[in-house]
């Protein structure tokens, strides 16, 4: 790779609060799809912002040999096409200075010494030390020798002055199940300390996720009625109407449980339903997490009473468009039983949420692209108003409303103006857009920033990572034994009957979510 020596202009005068050492980061599966979508452009993003430090380089690890010129090339293709911003020539003339390509195998440590040596090179020519951030976006199959590799080459536990310079950050999947999430923390734990590891789940870097701990602990309206006194029920959707497109190889074997609701839609629920930490320290947050994941009731599979729901779309219509069914997908083995929906009832038995029911339901092909929680209160004592043929009165519902149309409503009953009483459920409703403007950062700046900086917050412990897939591996280990296909629905729905009965089992009924 051809080093720099030059510090970017538009770097310059940056405004760096929050203060990343000098960087090298290095992605392993440079040529992947994720590095194109997200990653280079979050990194030419961060650029824009002046929020990379003075000395940043980037360098992409790949099986297949590549010039740097070519890899700079396909890098900035990848910004023209994927950045939330136009591309400026002069600020990538700038950035692209530093990128640079290392050809090598996952599993060849000879590879991992010369990419050590090529950093020392960099680091001799500009005359500073630098700190690595080793990000790891390649098939799990890799992830251990990469880990391994990265320990026996001495590149993770290489240090300026006395404290440890490298990080290492970790796509999903984070295991398959509770043995290999073991595993996986083990080799971790091998080669690094827990406080270099930066586990990512890409819904931790929405900005309305994060917006969750202020809007419940920077307003003191909410803490007094989240509970069980106030609260009938919490419904988590993560609807998308995209089907599995191009990524039934990876997607036939992982399912919707795992791909979506062990990581992203755990995560959203622990967020909701977590105590109060102590402080905005990581670790009192994540302990937090940690607790509440802990606190959740094993889930029943007898076949009256079970808490989960698993269908599989069926050919149908989104959005007024034919869609073809899972099976019928390009990839997907004929015999397949995956899921591609999940409907489950949770229990979180402790002091402030026992004999709440937790609904989280995910799933592909549904009839509209929306994730929300939505946190239904109990009603009123059915003293004034409770004539149903008289009064249209709902339950207030709070609805956080993560994507897309990000913002906050309450579902409030109100009069309808005109001489007799007649009410109506109205909502009252905060955009994000219309206060904030659009065009926010992209999940992956906020996480890639926060990993230079050393800021796990919104990164998964380890410990987090085993209590979800605790709770997960006897359903995954069930539907492995008893080979059950999940039940159809249809394209465009909102998943299988099952999933509205489970809800109706106690009287409730899922939002249209998406509905603000
Ligand atoms: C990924 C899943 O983690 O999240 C995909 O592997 C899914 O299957 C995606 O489509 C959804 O993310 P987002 O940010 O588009 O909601």
């Amino acid at each position: 790779m051809k080093e720099s020596t030059d510090r970017h202009p538009f770097l310059e005068g940056l405004s760096s609060h929050r203060g990343a050492s000098p960087t090298v980061i290095v992605i392993f599966g440079a040529s992947g799809d994720l590095t194109a979508r997200k990653l280079m452009p979050a990194l030419y993003n961060l650029g824009v912002d002046n929020l990379l430090p003075a000395d940043f380089f980037f360098i992409g690890y790949g099986r297949s040999e590549l010039a740097d010129d070519a890899f700079r090339y396909s890098m900035l293709e990848a910004v023209e096409k994927f950045s939330r911003r136009p591309l400026d020539q002069n600020l990538w003339e700038n950035l692209s200075k530093g990128i640079g390509f290392h050809a090598g195998g996952y599993d060849d440590t000879e590879s991992f010494v010369r990419l050590r040596g090529t950093i020392e090179e960099i680091e001799k020519s500009i005359g500073r030390d630098l700190q690595v951030v080793f990000y790891i976006s390649t098939p799990p199959s890799a992830f251990s020798s990469i880990l391994t590799n990265l320990g026996t080459s001495g590149l993770a536990q290489r240090r300026t002055g006395t404290k440890l310079a490298s990080k290492v950050v970790i796509e999903k999947p984070f295991g398959h199940d509770l043995v290999s999430a073991r595993e996986l923390n083990d080799v971790i734990c091998q080669n690094f300390a827990e406080n270099q590891v930066f586990r990512i789940d890409h819904y931790l870097g929405k900005e309305t996720v994060q917006s969750l701990l202020v809007q419940r602990f920077a307003n003191s309206i909410f803490e007094p009625i989240w509970n069980r006194r106030y609260i009938e029920c919490i419904q988590i959707t993560v609807s998308e109407s995209i089907g599995v497109g191009s990524r039934a190889g990876y997607y036939d074997q992982s399912g919707a449980l795992r791909d979506m609701i062990q990581n992203h839609v755990m995560q959203l629920l622990a967020l909701t339903a977590m105590e109060p930490p102590v402080s905005l320290d990581p670790e009192a947050i994540r302990d937090e997490k940690v607790k509440v994941l802990k606190a959740i009731q094993p889930l029943c599979m007898e076949a009256e009473t079970s808490d989960v729901i698993r269908g599989r779309y069926v050919e149908g219509l989104v959005d007024g468009e034919k869609a073809i069914g899972y099976l019928e997908e390009d990839g997907v083995p004929e015999k397949s039983t995956t899921e591609t929906f999940v409907g489950l009832r949770l229990s979180i038995n402790n002091w402030r949420w026992k004999g709440v029911p937790f609904y989280l339901r995910s799933g592909k092909r549904m009839a509209r692209r929306a994730s929300e929680i939505a946190v239904q209160f109990k009603c009123p004592p059915g003293i004034l108003f409770s004539e149903k043929d008289k009064f249209d009165v709902g339950p207030n519902v709070m609805v956080l409303r993560i994507q897309p149309d990000e913002g906050l409503a309450l579902v409030l009953n109100s009069k309808v103006p005109g001489l007799e009483t007649r009410t109506q459920p109205v909502k009252m409703n905060f955009g994000y857009s219309t206060t904030f403007g659009s065009n926010t950062p992209e999940a992956y700046e906020r996480l890639i920033l926060d990993a230079m900086v050393g800021d796990g917050t919104l990164f998964i412990r380890g410990d987090e990572t085993e209590a979800s897939w605790k709770l997960f591996t006897p359903i995954l280990d069930e539907w492995t034994k008893s080979d059950q296909v999940p039940e159809d629905y249809l394209s465009g729905s909102w998943g299988p009957e099952a999933a509205d009965a489970l809800l109706k089992q106690n009287g409730h009924e899922w939002r249209i979510a998406g509905s603000g």
